[in-house]
Formats: structure tokens, C-alpha cells, sequence
């Protein structure tokens, strides 16, 4: 099953008497632990894209699925909730809390998650097959790391795994601009998430700060994290295995990328953050495997 599965996705902005397509008809499909890079023209539709799958947006017509959900049955917190515990977003701006510690910007997506328990309705899948797919949802009020100690334990553990174990009480402005990214990156990975959205995550870096960010989002999905990038630089794309194409709101080239090691232009650089990522990504418990 598809991690991502988008029909036919149309988002149509109106703004006065003019209407935009931002999106024109966008299918695709991307499977569990892939690493895709998404490019286009500026205005090409890539970041109403990533909105759509990231659950910050519903498209106009068309159907999204994410691990097997359809987005647009989901409730308002039902979307909130997989969206909290199914995605970790990255941005260009790093968009960290001025000043808060690099710790607790890690730690502050943990206040809001939420387990989602989800039990099959026995009753009704008895009766008739229609019914049997019937789920009840539930939102469970329980917090996963529920005192502020386990919180701020476990963003500890995802700065340590970005290489910034030695940076934990800085504040954003004492961290150079490549760290400052690598804070948003462990505050993307703080709930477990299956899938890292990335829009323009080295549009703010010099070009060896971007390699380091793109070696460390490498690694991670070497580590099984499904990673998308939406970037405008070629060289930041070749990190990708897959590279989709946008242009004026449609996929107009969607190609598997030569491995790295084959293109010796373009050979990832060995950076620190790289070899300072030590523990694996999904090493520790799924959500509810041992809260609940
Ligand atoms: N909230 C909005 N209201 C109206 N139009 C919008 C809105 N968001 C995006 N658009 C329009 O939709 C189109 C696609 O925008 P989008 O931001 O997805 O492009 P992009 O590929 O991410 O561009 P860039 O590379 O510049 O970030 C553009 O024409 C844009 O002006
Ligand atoms: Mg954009």
C-alpha cells in the first residue's frame, strides 16, 4: 500500500474575479521509505502540493489518501491527530521559537499529540459487508510522553541524533543557520513520524550548509523515514532517488535519479552531521505500542 496516494487533485484558488489552478490533476503515488525530490517553476503549484499531503489543506476535487486514509472523511481532529503523528514538516524559514532553547523548540510539538485509538465496530461488520469497513475513531486525551521530564528526554534523543547533543539550551540565534535547520529537522522527527515534508528546507543555506542538511535527511531515509523535498537546485534534487516535475499546477516528468555513488559530480559530502547521526529512526516504539 501506498504511503501517499493522490487522484486526480485539483486546487483551485480564487482570488477576485480570478481563479488559479494550483493544481491540475496531480496523481501520484509514493510507497513507504522513499525519498523523492519535487521541482518546477516558482508558481508551478510545488508548495499547494505539499500542503495538500501534509494535511494543512483539502483540495477542491480529487482524492488523497495517506497510509491507506482518506483525508476527506477524516473529522477536523482526526486530521489534526494523523497529521501530528503521521508527518513532521521543515521549512525554509526554520520558523523556531526566538527565544526558546533549542531543547524545548524540539519538545514543544509534544505537547499536543494525542494517541488515536481506532477499534473496528464487531457489531456492524457482523451484519453487512458495506458495514465491516465501518471503524469506529477515538481520540484518547492521553498524552504519549506525558510529564515535561519524558519530553523533554525524548527531544534530547532526536537532537543528539541530528548531531546537536552539544547545543541542547542554545537559543535559534546562537546556532548557525545550518544548526538552526537541523533543530527544525529533530522537531520534525520528535513524534515518530513515517514521513519528513520538506519545502525549500536549504533555500536559507549556503551551499555546504545545504549539503550537510541533505546528507542528514539522506541518512534518515536510509533509515527508513519516507523523505519529500521540494527544492529549486539540481544539486539538492540529485540527493533524491525520485525526482517529480511540476509545471503549472501538473507532474510533468516523474523519473527514478541514478544513484549517488555513480555520479561522482555529485557525490554527497562527507559532513559532520552525517556520521553524528547515530540512532535509528525507528528504533523506538510506535505510538501506542506502549502508551496506551
Ligand atoms: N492562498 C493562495 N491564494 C491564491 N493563490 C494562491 C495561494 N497559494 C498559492 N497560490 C497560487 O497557486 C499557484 C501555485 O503556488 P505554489 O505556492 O504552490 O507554487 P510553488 O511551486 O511552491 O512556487 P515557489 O517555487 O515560488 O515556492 C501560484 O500561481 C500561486 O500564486
Ligand atoms: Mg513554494
Amino acid at each position: 500500500m501506498a504511503l501517499i496516494d493522490t487522484r486526480e487533485l485539483i486546487k483551485t484558488y480564487g482570488v477576485g474575479e480570478q481563479v488559479v489552478n494550483a493544481l491540475n490533476g496531480v496523481s501520484i503515488s509514493i510507497d513507504d521509505g522513499e525519498f523523492v525530490a519535487i521541482v518546477g517553476a516558482s508558481g508551478s503549484g510545488k508548495s499547494t502540493f505539499m500542503n495538500m499531503i501534509g494535511c494543512l489543506d483539502l483540495p477542491t476535487s480529487g482524492t488523497y489518501h495517506l497510509a491507506g486514509e482518506n483525508v476527506a472523511e477524516l473529522t477536523a481532529d482526526e486530521l489534526a491527530d494523523l497529521r501530528n503523528r503521521r508527518i513532521g514538516f521543515v521549512f525554509q524559514q526554520f520558523n523556531l521559537l526566538a527565544r526558546t532553547s533549542a531543547l524545548e523548540n524540539v519538545a514543544m510539538p509534544l505537547l499536543y499529540t494525542r494517541e488515536l485509538e481506532v477499534s473496528k465496530d464487531t457489531q456492524a461488520s457482523a451484519q453487512t459487508t458495506t458495514q465491516a469497513s465501518t471503524q469506529t475513531k477515538r481520540l484518547k486525551t492521553k498524552k504519549r510522553y506525558a510529564t515535561k521530564d519524558e519530553r523533554l528526554a525524548h527531544a534530547k534523543m532526536r537532537l543528539e541524533q541530528v548531531g546537536l547533543g552539544e547545543r541542547l539550551y542554545n537559543t535559534p540565534a546562537q546556532l548557525s543557520g545550518g544548526q538552526q535547520q537541523r533543530v527544525a529537522i529533530a522537531r520534525a522527527l520528535v513524534n515518530d513520524p513515517d514521513l519528513i515534508l520538506a519545502d525549500e528546507p536549504t533555500g536559507a543555506l549556503d551551499s555546504k550548509t545545504s549539503a550537510e542538511v541533505m546528507a542528514l535527511l539522506t541518512e534518515l531515509n536510509h533509515q527508513g523515514m519516507t523523505v519529500i523535498v521540494v527544492t529549486h537546485e539540481a544539486d539538492v534534487a540529485a540527493y533524491a532517488r525520485r525526482t517529480i516535475t511540476f509545471k503549472d499546477g501538473q507532474v510533468i516528468s516523474d523519473q527514478i535519479n541514478p544513484p549517488m555513488n555513480s555520479r561522482s559530480a555529485k557525490e554527497p559530502i562527507h559532513s559532520g552531521a552525517q556520521s553524528e547521526v547515530k540512532s535509528e529512526v525507528k528504533s523506538e516504539a510506535q505510538p501506542g505500542a506502549q502508551h496506551d
